[in-house]
């Protein structure tokens, strides 16, 4: 099994106060993992760290091959296309239409207009958002805009996915569909990572569970 990510003796801080501290484990590739800990315990954090957002003070933290503690914006940027996001701060854009916002990380990556709608409705009739391409996102519900951000973070097929609380808030139907999407991505592959304070029930003897206090890590079975 490939390793993805590997963390060895990882320390995240803020202004020097650890957040983790000198943690260590490793994810395969094609893992289904939930970070859970109590709210404030580091699971945003520690899914930041994953996407480069915020560097290691201390230890190793290498990512689909990447030495994050070290790594310089070119290989960054390289690495996160790659990578797909669900996180509350990166938001779908809200003057841009469903679509549009779907289409962005293939645009980016250097395909045609045409092909990437083509990709992009295709995407976004997986998710069951297909006639609301035009709407913009405060015209969705919650659950359906996290699904057009699943839609997002799936279409140019990354390696891995991260997700900060992508249920909570949810209803239970909403929560359902976003997790089976999950699901779905996973069993064609991608890694899949996800922060929740808690998991769904039906999920919590199948996946690899990560529990945070007090700035270490247990692996719960
Ligand atoms: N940008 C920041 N600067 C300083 N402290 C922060 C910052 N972001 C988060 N923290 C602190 O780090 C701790 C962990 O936060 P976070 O990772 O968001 O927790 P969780 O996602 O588990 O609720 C909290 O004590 C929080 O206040
Ligand atoms: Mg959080």
């Amino acid at each position: 099994m490939a390793k993805l990510i590997i963390a060895k003796n990882l320390t995240l801080a803020y202004e020097d106060k650890p957040i983790i501290n000198k943690v260590n484990f490793t994810i395969n590739t094609g893992d289904f993992v939930f970070i859970t800990g109590k709210s404030g315990s580091g699971k945003t954090t520690l899914l930041k760290s994953f996407y480069g957002e915020l560097k290691p003070i201390g230890g190793s933290l290498m990512v689909g091959g990447f030495a994050l503690e070290a790594i310089k914006r070119k290989q960054l940027s390289h690495l996160r296309k790659h990578l797909g996001v669900v996180f509350q701060d990166f938001k779908l854009i809200p003057e841009w239409n469903i679509l549009k916002n779907v289409m962005l990380p293939i645009l980016i990556a250097g395909q045609d207009r045409k092909t990437s709608e083509h990709k992009a409705r295709e995407m976004l009739r997986k998710v069951n958002l297909l006639g609301l391409e035009h709407k913009y996102p405060s015209q969705l519900s919650g659950g359906e805009q996290q699904r057009a951000a699943i839609a997002r973070a799936t279409i140019h097929q990354p390696i891995l996915i991260l997700a900060d609380e992508p249920i909570s808030g949810l209803d239970e139907y909403s929560a359902e569909i976003v997790m089976n999407l999950f699901e779905k991505a996973n069993k064609a592959g991608i890694t899949i990572v996800i922060a929740s304070h808690s998991i769904p029930h039906n999920f919590s003897q199948k996946y690899r569970h990560f529990h945070i206090n007090e700035g270490k890590i247990h692996e719960l079975s």
